[in-house]
């Protein structure tokens, strides 16, 4: 199958680590132009001479906290300068702090909305009037709570059905330009967050990791969390020349976990 993703462009947000930097790391592999982007220079530095010696695609990086307006324009500035072209755009963040509707305050709502949410909206705004130029593909992360909320997060609960909402809207209003939008969802994918996630609720409970992972693998079919390399390879696919007619709509990557219809 064509790619056709050798000399693209792309913009990867929140990619330090987990699903972004496995999703940086197969576009450069197909020998795309790539602009990392977190809060954490050290970690982007040492990514950014990881991937060049692949050999492949370029690789830049850029310092950005995506909950701050200014910051996310001078990123998308900063791509424009590097490359002269954005063809893709994966939007991803952390993930919001857990808690249940008691433990949560109105702070905690005001920040998960900004980076979970609002950084979509504002990071594809940025974006867009370079898009329209040639069209393109936007791919925003959301969580498997898009179709079965999970206990405790009540943030991600509200705030990734808001990504899958926006993604359709936009889905229509883009078309004319050709820019494909679609959501990933993914269920279990073995990163830090669900590393420590899972930690999290070991000691909750007091029990030990290893069973806190023995019960969460039980509920998936395939029997064990998935690979970042997985789900990177079906965002791959998504923003690639491959996929034409995908657009405005949610994908698990879960192993099967969420069981409704
Ligand atoms: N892994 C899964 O199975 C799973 C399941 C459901 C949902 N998700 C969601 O998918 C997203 C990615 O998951 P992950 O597992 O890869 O998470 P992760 O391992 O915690 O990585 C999060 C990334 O976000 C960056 N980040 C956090 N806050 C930022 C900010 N304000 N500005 C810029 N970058 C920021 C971090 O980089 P710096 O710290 O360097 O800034 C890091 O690169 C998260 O929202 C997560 O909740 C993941």
């Amino acid at each position: 199958m064509e790619l056709g993703l050798q000399g693209r462009t792309a913009l990867v947000v929140a990619s330090s680590q987990g699903l972004g930097k496995a999703i940086a790391t197969q576009l450069v592999t197909e020998g795309a132009n790539v602009m990392l982007l977190s809060r954490n220079e050290e970690k982007l530095q040492k990514i950014q001479k990881e991937l060049t010696q692949l050999n492949t695609g370029n690789v830049a990086y850029t310092v950005c906290d995506i909950t701050n307006t200014e910051d996310i324009k001078q990123a998308v500035e900063q791509t424009i300068q590097t490359y002269g072209i954005i063809d893709i755009l994966i939007n991803n963040a952390g993930g919001p702090t857990p808690g249940t509707f008691e433990q949560l305050s109105d702070e905690n709502w005001y920040h998960s909305f900004e980076l979970n949410l609002l950084s979509y909206v504002r990071m594809i705004r940025e974006v867009l009037p370079h898009m329209k130029k040639n069209g393109g593909k936007i791919i925003n992360i959301a969580s498997s709570s898009i179709k079965e909320p999970i206990p405790g997060l009540l943030l991600s609960n509200t705030f990734r059905v808001g990504i899958t909402g926006l993604t359709k809207t936009l889905a229509s209003e883009f078309a004319p330009y050709n820019i494909l939008i679609n959501t990933i969802a993914p269920g279990r994918i073995a990163t830090e967050r669900v590393a420590s996630l899972d930690n999290m609720a070991a000691q909750k409970r007091s029990i030990s990791v290893e069973e806190v992972q023995k019960e969460s693998k039980a509920t998936i079919p395939l029997g064990r969390y998935g690979q970042p390399s997985e789900f990177a390879t079906f965002a791959t696919f998504l923003v690639s020349d491959a996929n034409t007619y995908m657009t405005g709509q949610s994908f698990l990557v879960d192993g099967g976990m969420v069981k409704g219809l």
